[in-house]
């Protein structure tokens, strides 16, 4: 009966598959778009949260829950839109999905590695001003580059996979990968200066992290190959945007394709990657398949189900 059910407060759109198993065992309140205010009134009354990247779960929402709150489930991989440090203190526990959306994050990256190389979206945006040019968008070959993977983990492993597949040589940056995977794969692992100094392509795939924050910086940019060019479907806080558009300016950085932002969405008034021509813009579209965001929310919920049953 309703009053026995736990109460499932879902802030962002959901796969329905997910939805509809969570009414099994829970009571579900699916309220889109709240503001931080109502986002606190409402984790009063709820014994769990799902939510996607937009909503920020914060200490303030933690601590208006008093101790209702128990599970809060990422429908996604990075809990960089969660206070850990207030869950903990809280005694809520933090659940996401780890494995469901890797497959689209990959596809993403490679869909932008090749809509950057062919400057796809910039001649399809020029065709339909009604121009006709075959001189400005004239690309450049991904067979026989080097791939250079930052963040070797589930989504990095298949770039790299479908990286090799384009014919790329690909090379790999992150300090816990296993070596044996990464050889199983066809992929050198190597110190992040040998990548900078190798890679035509740089794709990165590494959690927003205090160590990985800016991590992509002047100082970075400075070391990589004249030219070079970078694809983020990761997290936007990985790259220091302001020092992405100086590396862009002097050519140092001659591309980047980016899906995710350090806000967002991001301000758009004086952004300095956004309206640049040598840019490719996504709103972080990396989990946006049906098939993928139908496997998450089966996988989230499976997770929420647990932690609320006390299995976890
Ligand atoms: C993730 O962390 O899994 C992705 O960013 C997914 C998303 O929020 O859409």
């Amino acid at each position: 009966d309703a009053g026995s059910k736990p109460t499932v407060l879902v802030s962002e759109k959901l796969g329905a598959a997910g939805i509809d198993m969570l009414k099994k065992t829970a009571n579900v309140d699916a309220s889109y778009g709240l503001s931080p205010e109502e986002l606190k009134a409402k984790v009063a009354l709820s014994d769990a949260l799902i939510v996607r990247s937009a909503t920020k779960v914060t200490r303030e929402v933690f601590e208006a829950s008093k101790g209702r709150l128990k599970v809060v489930g990422r429908a996604g991989v990075g809990i960089d839109n969660v206070d850990l440090v207030a869950a903990t203190e809280c005694g809520c526990l933090v659940v996401n999905a780890p494995t469901a959306n890797t497959i689209a994050a990959a596809e993403h990256g490679i869909a932008l590695l090749c809509a950057m190389a062919r400057n796809v979206a910039q001649a399809d945006a020029s065709m339909k001003m009604g121009k006709w040019d075959r001189n400005t968008y004239v690309g450049t070959s991904l067979t026989g580059k080097t791939v250079a993977i930052i963040g070797f983990g589930k989504v990095g492993s298949e770039v790299a996979r479908r990286a090799k597949g384009l014919g790329c040589k690909v090379i790999a940056y992150d300090p816990f990968a296993s070596a044996e995977m990464a050889k199983a794969i066809g992929v050198t692992l190597m110190p992040l200066d040998d990548c900078l100094a190798q890679g035509d392509f740089f794709s990165l795939h590494m959690p927003l992290l205090p160590t990985t924050k800016n991590l992509f910086n002047d100082e970075v940019f400075a070391k990589i190959k004249k030219g070079a060019r970078i694809i983020n479907v990761a997290r936007g806080g990985v790259i220091d945007e302001a020092a992405l558009a100086r590396a862009l300016d002097a050519g140092q950085v001659s591309q980047a394709a980016l899906d995710v932002w350090a806000d967002e969405p991001p301000k758009w008034e004086g952004h300095p990657l956004v309206n640049r021509p040598d840019v490719v813009c996504t709103p972080h579209l990396g989990a946006s398949t049906t098939e993928a965001q139908e496997d998450v929310a089966i996988e989230i919920v499976d997770a929420v189900v647990d932690a609320l049953m006390g299995k976890l």
